[in-house]
């Protein structure tokens, strides 16, 4: 009588440890993993969200200029200078980038934004007479060659000024902030201090440029800075 139960138990245990194989192999199926397709928008075309704009690789055409620029609602630097505008694409990010900064008890001002050709040109003259030509290429790009022209990329600071449009922005709290979230609002930081060599220009924290939350998500995830580095395309400290 006890054989036949312990025989019976054991032929059941055998059956349940069968259907839990076959039910584990199923659910042990490979998910399909989708690529990230890094041919989903251009990165030439200036009115594409990818586009990559540096010294080997001018925006085309060079006097390009955005057909939708808006005021964001954001506290401004310099209210009424030419340079206050952007890419509508970003205007809503930029402004949850705020709100989300102003919630972490951190007070931002808009530096700089949109900048034509011939705004470029003024910005990049004042360096040079100050600067001279060498040092003024590692910090301000020539007309034609910034992506602030693009009308995706902008300058920030703190309210208070501190280390405005220096280094040391990146040690401030909203510097240190900026660096830890601005992809979970579709910005990177375009000019790490690492990176200077890809990119060619200095350490720039305060200097953000809008991608989409796709892509700063998927740079952020696989730990990679740059879009040169990303995309595989030419950058560094010369011009072609
Ligand atoms: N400061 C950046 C590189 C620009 O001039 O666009
Ligand atoms: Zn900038």
């Amino acid at each position: 009588m006890f054989k036949k139960r312990y025989l019976g138990l054991s032929l059941v245990v055998v059956i349940l440890f069968m259907v839990g194989k076959v039910a584990t192999n199923e659910t042990t199926t490979k998910p399909l993993v989708v690529a990230f397709n890094k041919s989903l928008y251009s990165v030439s075309d200036p009115n594409s969200l990818w586009v990559i704009v540096n010294k080997a690789r001018p925006i085309s055409p060079i006097t390009f200029i955005p057909n939708n620029l808006v005021t964001p609602k954001v506290l401004l630097r310099y209210p009424g200078n030419e340079d206050s505008e952007v890419s509508t694409l970003i205007k809503s990010p930029l402004e949850n980038l705020f709100s989300a900064a102003k919630t972490a008890k951190l007070d931002l001002a808009l530096t700089s934004a949109y900048r034509s050709y011939d705004y470029q040109t003024s910005v990049y003259n004042g360096f040079i007479s100050t600067l001279g030509k060498t040092e003024t290429d590692k910090v301000s790009a020539r007309p034609g060659y910034s992506e602030h022209q693009t009308g995706l990329a902008v300058d920030v600071e703190p309210v208070s000024h501190k280390c405005e449009l220096d280094a040391c922005f990146g040690t401030t709290p909203e510097g240190v902030w900026l660096a830890a979230n601005v992809y979970k609002y579709g910005f990177i930081i375009r000019y790490t201090s690492n990176k200077t060599a890809v990119t060619g220009y200095s350490y720039e924290p305060w200097h953000i440029r809008y991608v989409g939350v796709l892509l700063s998500n998927e740079m952020h995830k696989e730990g990679v800075q740059t879009l040169e580095e990303f995309f595989n395309v030419p950058g560094g400290s010369n011009y072609n």
